[in-house]
This record gives structure tokens, sequence and C-alpha cells, in this order.
């Protein structure tokens, strides 16, 4: 028998020879090969399971025989009784190796794991986590040598784990020594790697071998609503997400108006950080609810936020963000005790990592959907837009990024729009309006039904039919252009001017009405002039905001577009253009990202190799101003129009022809248009 058989291992194709008798565990650690370990090879863990192959390999020149690895052994059966080992699977620090062999490694054995995205652009999270488990083997003290149960466990990390210096706070130290002697000398710490502060860290630990799993909150905040993602950290599966409205609105709708509230009322942002704070508690508490875990394994958060939320959640006044040059009182990235900014629902040792922002008005947002889209990687030039009450735009490619942020306003998030809401069961998301008959039909959150379909009615009974969400707003009012309801100022025509009793008179406007219950009780759906204008307001700061990047760039098209934020999935390009959000390109090539800002705070909290990327990159992004830069105004006004005032819109318009229409100023119309904006 050879003395030095090959071990292969896969899908990692490393491979080289070891004694006989070498446990596979120990023969993938001196080759670099990824494969976990929670117990250190106690075989008590089980994550080492790997799956040997017998037969024969002529690719890899080795032919593997029955007797390959050491006989299944009493922890391995031991194991199998209680937990079961699927068929072919063997714990990698059990199994020895006794002849040549080809080691798969599954995935779910791979410390580094990638995890393939679920949203509309697959791409994977590598799973690097800052917080992992580790079961160590405490020396018992001795009287003979006289140093403390943490100083031992330290000796522990070191020798067992090659762990350096590490850190306890004072509550979890509170914890040691009951621990070690309930677990007789054993104990599993949860160890937190540290950002920017060198020293790993203890955050917690439990005797014996911990079963439980570590859990983690991406957290992306932002000035109307705030979302939540728990994931595992083994895995960076999200077991639940939940989302609730910022409780500050009530200061003010936009971020200028949150800014203008703490300059005209001293404390008021003490009041406005309380709020936010008790807020993402009480989301921690209902996603962990949700996915049924105890809270107190969150040992990990990431905030993703515009600058102001970001000042404000770290109970920073504000004030100097709204007004030029608007400094950040710090632009890198933080890394803090969730006890600093009062999580208490979550584990009272957890870490908070705040991504960098780019600049005043470029937040931590922008960096994160810099991190989910990578625009810097990018053969051909891409516009990233992640749509929200702010607007993140990016475009750039290999050679050069660029990032603004534009103030939209709340009206693409359902907010300011009579019929708005956000999308729940109940709301509409898709509209088609009829280009002859100027007919409605949609489709609710919730259905799959069309509402002309006959089951529709009873399909939607249980939720009824609510009002509008985002991606719904901007169906309808790009579908009322196509049907000629709309003219390109954005004026709504009257019935005489339509042909259709769908048009109602509004005061001295009209308004489209989309649903009538025909019940006194439920509500009925209509867009008004004033939700166009709206409309317009937000889409033009967009557009605005991406054709300055173009002129800074010095481009007047770009290869592609792709629209990002909590409703980015749901967009229609074809609507978006007719509504001129976004610049013309051909209809291919506009993709949907999702919530890229979300999903840059998921893979920031599974990789902490993404936090080092991101960190750096920011300072590679220039960014653009927006308030101080007058071509925005121009570029603004001539936005307004649907889908712009002088832009040819070619490519759209090879596509769908828009009627031109020009229904007759009732005064008060088409003021809006030229109205100033405000940052928000
Ligand atoms: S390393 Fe823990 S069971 Fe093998």
């Amino acid at each position: 028998m050879d003395q030095n058989p090959r071990v292969i291992f896969t899908p990692s194709g490393k491979r080289g020879n070891f004694p006989v008798g070498t446990p596979i565990l120990t023969a993938a650690r001196q080759l670099g090969v990824d494969l976990d370990s929670v117990c250190g090879g106690r075989g008590i863990c089980s994550k080492c399971q790997i799956t040997p192959s017998f037969g024969e390999f002529p690719k890899h020149g080795v032919s593997v025989g029955q007797d390959a690895l050491s006989p299944w052994n009493a922890v391995e059966a031991r194991y199998h009784e209680i937990r079961g080992l699927k068929e072919g699977r063997r714990l990698g620090c059990q199994a020895t190796v006794q002849g040549d062999v080809v080691i798969d490694v599954p995935p779910e054995s791979q410390v580094h794991k990638q995890v393939v995205r679920k949203e509309a652009m697959v791409r994977d999270i590598t799973m690097d986590p800052a917080t992992r488990l580790y079961y160590v083997e405490v020396a018992a003290p001795d009287m003979q040598v006289p140093n403390g149960d943490m100083e031992r466990l330290q000796t522990a990390l070191s020798e067992q784990w090659q762990i350096g210096e590490v850190r306890i706070d004072l509550p979890v130290l509170r914890k040691l020594q009951p621990a070690l002697r309930k677990g007789k000398w054993a104990i599993t710490v949860a160890l937190h790697k540290g950002n920017n502060d060198a020293h790993e860290r203890i955050l917690d630990l439990w005797p014996g071998f911990f079963e439980g799993r570590l859990y983690g909150l991406a957290i992306d905040l932002g000035s109307t609503t705030i979302a939540a993602h728990l994931c595992d950290l083994r895995n960076g599966e999200v077991l639940a997400s939940a989302g609730i409205m910022n409780p500050q609105i009530r200061f003010g709708e936009d971020l200028m108006s949150r800014v203008s509230y703490v300059m005209m009322n001293p404390g008021g942002d003490v009041e406005m950080t309380r709020e936010v704070r008790t807020a993402i508690n009480g989301l921690a508490e209902t996603v962990a609810d949700q996915a049924d875990i105890d809270a107190n394994l969150i040992m990990e958060t990431v905030f993703v936020c515009n600058p102001v939320m970001h000042h404000l959640l770290l109970g920073i006044d504000p004030v100097e963000l709204g007004q030029a040059p608007f400094a950040l009182a710090m632009s890198d990235s933080l890394s803090i005790d969730a006890s600093e900014i009062d999580l208490s629902a979550i584990n009272p040792s957890a870490r908070v990592y705040i991504l960098p922002c780019i600049a005043g008005h470029v937040g931590a947002d922008a960096a994160a959907v810099a991190l989910s889209e990578e625009p810097y990687k990018s053969d051909d030039l891409v516009l990233i837009v992640d749509v929200g009450t702010n607007a993140e735009i990016l475009l750039g490619d290999k050679s050069r990024v660029l990032a603004c942020s534009s103030p939209t306003g709340p009206a693409f998030e359902g907010a300011q729009i009579s019929s708005g809401q956000r999308a729940a069961p109940g709301a509409i998301e898709h509209v088609a309006i009829d280009p002859v008959t100027k007919e409605p039909r949609f489709q609710v959150v919730g259905s799959e039904l069309w509402s002309d379909d006959p089951d529709f009615a009873e399909a939607t009974a249980s939720t009824g039919i609510t009002g509008i969400c985002g991606s719904g707003i901007i169906e309808v009012v790009a579908e009322m252009r196509m049907a000629g309801l709309m003219d390109p100022s954005g004026l709504i025509g009257s019935r005489a001017q339509t042909g259709t009793d769908r048009s109602v008179p509004q005061g001295r406007t009209h308004a489209y009405l989309l649903h009538d219950p025909g019940d006194e009780n439920a509500p009925r759906i209509t867009v008004t002039q004033a939700d166009i204008r709206a409309i317009q307001l937000a889409k033009s700061a967009l557009y605005a905001g991406a054709r300055l990047l173009m002129d800074e760039m010095g481009v007047d098209n770009v290869d592609r577009v792709v629209l990002a934020g909590a409703f980015g999935a749901h967009i229609s390009p074809k609507h978006a253009m007719v509504l001129g959000m976004i610049p013309d390109v051909p209809l291919d090539k506009v993709s949907s990202a999702g919530n890229a800002a979300g999903t840059g705070a998921r893979i920031a909290l599974c990789d902490v190799t993404a936090r080092r990327k991101i960190e750096k990159t920011v300072h590679e992004i220039t960014k653009v101003e927006t308030a101080i830069e007058p071509r925005f105004q121009e570029h603004f006004i001539s936005a307004t129009a649907i889908p712009h005032a002088t832009e040819p819109f070619t490519n759209l318009a090879s596509i769908v022809t828009l009627p031109k229409v020009s229904f007759n100023v009732a005064s008060g119309n088409g003021a809006a248009g030229k109205r100033r904006r405000r940052r928000g």
C-alpha cells in the first residue's frame, strides 16, 4: 500500500499526498480546502461532512477503492443514530486516509460558501461573516498556575483555533465561570473578527457545544420606509423580512424638512433619533418572531442609509447636512456596539456595522447599491437608479464611477399620492388602459388575475382594492399618457376632450377614475391632477440627476439602465421610459435589480471582505452634488414633460406611438412643473 496516498478535493481541485491515517479534515486544512468545523475535529458539530467518491478517475489519475477511507467509526455511528447522516456522507474529522481518494466537499460544509441571490440579477454572495461560533476545550484551573479562566480560554483559542488576542466585555465575562463549569471545561464562543478595531471579541458564550445558530440583520433605513432582513449567518439565507414606515415622517416627509425641523426645534434630533431606534427594535422583534428564533442570537446588524438617516440613527445633529458644503460628521464606515444606539431587542453585545457614506448627500445606501451592482466592474456604461424618496444614482464602468443623489420625494413610494399606499395585498400594482375605450384593467398585489377576469372579484374579496402602490402609480400615469388621457405637459383632459366618463371634474382640474367599487364603504380610486404633478416632480428629479451624471461623464447616451429600489423589481421598463424617468435606451437594455441597497446590506452582513472592498471603492467614486449645480435645475424643468420636452426618446418612439394631444389649460394647471424643488 502507498504510504502517502493522494487526496483530491472537489470542487476546489486541491490535491496532495498524506500519510495513511491522516484525518480528511487535517488534509483539508493543510491544503487550504474550505471545510467547515466548529468543534475543531472532535466529532461533535457535524459541520465537516464530506462525500468520498469511489471508482476510476482517469481525469485525476487515481483509482479509488472502497477501503480508501477508514471504516465508519463509533463517533459517526453515534451521530448517525441521533441525527442521521445523509447516504454516502462521512465526518471529515473521523474518516482517515487509507488509499488514494477523491473527496467532495458539499456546499453546506464550506465555510465560505457561495449563496445564490434570489433577486432578478443572479449573483453570488460569499459567506464570510464577522461573527462565528468556536467550540473550545479549556484547561481546568490549577493552583500552581495562578491565571484566570479568561486567560486559559485565550490560550485554548490560540492553541485550538490559532486565534490571537481576544477581548471580552464585562457582561459576557460574568457568564464565563458558570459556563465553563457547566460545560465541564468546554464552551462555545461567538467570536467577532473585529472590523476596524484590530482585536477579536467574544460576544457571547454557552456551556459545552452550542447547537444553535447565529443571526444577523440587514437594515435598509430609508426616509419613508425601513426594511429589515433577518439572515442566518451560516448560509446567508433570509429567514424573515419586514418593513415599516419610518416614524420620523411626522417630522417631515423628506430629508430637508427633517433637517429644518431640527433647525427650528432644538432637541428635535433627539426626538427623531429615539423614534427611529424604537422602530428598529420593533422591527427586529417582528422578524425574530416571524422566523421563530431567539432575538438574543442576533449578533450582527448592518445598516445602509442616506446621510441624514445615518446621523439621526447615530444621534448626531444633522444640521450640517442641510447647508453647503454638506459636511458629514464622519464618512468612513462605522463599527459600534448595538447598545451604543439602544438596539435592545437583539443580543446586548451585538455589533453594528454601517457602510461608509460617499458624500454629504450620497450616503451609505448609494455605497450599498455600488456593492450590490458593482458598476466599477462593468464593461459597458451602466446607469443604476435606486428609486426611493431620495434616489441614489450611479453611472459608470470599469474606468470611472460617478454618483449623486436626487430629491425625488416620496411619490414613488405611494406617499403624496391621493390613493397611494405601500405595496400590500389589495394595492393596484399593474395597470393597462385601452387606448380606444379608455377603460382600465389592473392587477392587485396578492392576485395573479386581471380585473376583467370573471374570477377577479372572488380572488380579491378578502383584501379588497385599497389603493395604488409605487409601481402601480408609474404604470397608470404612463398608461394615461399612452391612451391620450393626459397630454405631454401632464394635464388630464376633460370628459369632452378624452371622450370618457372616467375623466371626472375635480375643482378646476380633472381626475381619472381608475376603480369605482360601487360601494360607499370602499374607496373610489382616482388619479388626480395633483398626483400627476407629484409624479412629474419625482421623475424629473430622477431624470435630471441621471442627466447631470451623463454631462459629467461627457456622454449623451448610456448602454444600459438598472432599476433598483424597494420596488425596482416591479417597475415596468416600458412604463418607466414612457414617463421619462430614465434616459432613452433600447428596452432590452433595462433590467431590474430589486432592492439593491438592501442586497448590499446583506452582502456586507454575510461577508467581511465585501466591507473592506466597499470601504476602498467609495474613495474611488466621484460624487456629483445636485443641490448646487445650476444645470440640475435646467434638466429638471425640461424633464417635467412626459416623457421629455427636448430629448427625442427615439428608442421609445420605435415601440410606442404617443398620441399628440394637448388639453387646454384650465387656470391653475401647469404651474407645478415650474415650481422649484426642495431637496428631500
Ligand atoms: S469537525 Fe466537528 S464533527 Fe467533525
